[in-house]
């Protein structure tokens, strides 16, 4: 067992944080600048009513900039079988053709993603070495028949059949 003083470790606490599984999404802008995507798996829903998400973004990314300037950002959700797209928006080009863009409710979407939110920028948060981005949500689609791609312990994953 991890005592707490090793929390401090900054490798310990990385992997500790690896060990929550999430989805993965691929956060998307689009202004002056042109379109711009990056990898996340920092996502969250945060309010039913209003429709409010939150995304944590590194201050020294290039979609900070960005998406502050859009004051729009959309979260597409990989699904299962995505890790070229989620490798590639993560800095490490994976994608031999042009990026499977799609656009919704003017912003550029994975096409094909598993749900899609479009959000326009509702308030920041700094945190320490990243801003944390709540987003009013105005526009979404969704697939139900789609099985998600999954993040565990720096790996891509599938989940399971379940019964
Ligand atoms: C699975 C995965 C999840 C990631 N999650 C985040 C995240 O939540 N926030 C973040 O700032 N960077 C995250 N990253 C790193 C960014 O995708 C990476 O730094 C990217 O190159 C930044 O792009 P940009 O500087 O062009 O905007 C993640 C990378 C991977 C592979």
């Amino acid at each position: 067992m991890t005592t707490m003083a090793s929390v401090l470790d900054a490798r310990e606490f990385r992997n500790a944080c690896g060990g929550f599984s999430t989805g993965v999404t691929v956060i998307s802008t689009r202004c002056g600048q042109g379109d711009h995507a990056m990898t996340a798996n920092a996502f969250m829903s945060i309010s039913l009513d209003p429709p409010l998400i939150a995304i944590s973004i590194a201050g020294t990314a290039r979609m900070l900039p960005r998406l502050r300037a859009a004051g729009a950002f959309a979260v597409s959700v990989l699904r299962e079988g995505m890790e070229d797209i989620a490798w590639h928006f993560a800095g490490r080009p994976r994608l031999d053709g042009p990026a499977p863009f799609a656009e919704l409710a003017g912003l550029p979407v994975i096409g094909d993603a598993a749900s899609i939110f479009v959000a326009d920028v509702h308030s920041e948060v700094a945190a320490g070495d990243h801003v944390i981005v709540i987003g009013h949500v105005h526009s979404m689609r969704r697939d139900p028949q789609a099985r998600p791609l999954v993040f565990h312990g720096g790996r891509f994953a599938s989940l399971p059949e379940v019964a």
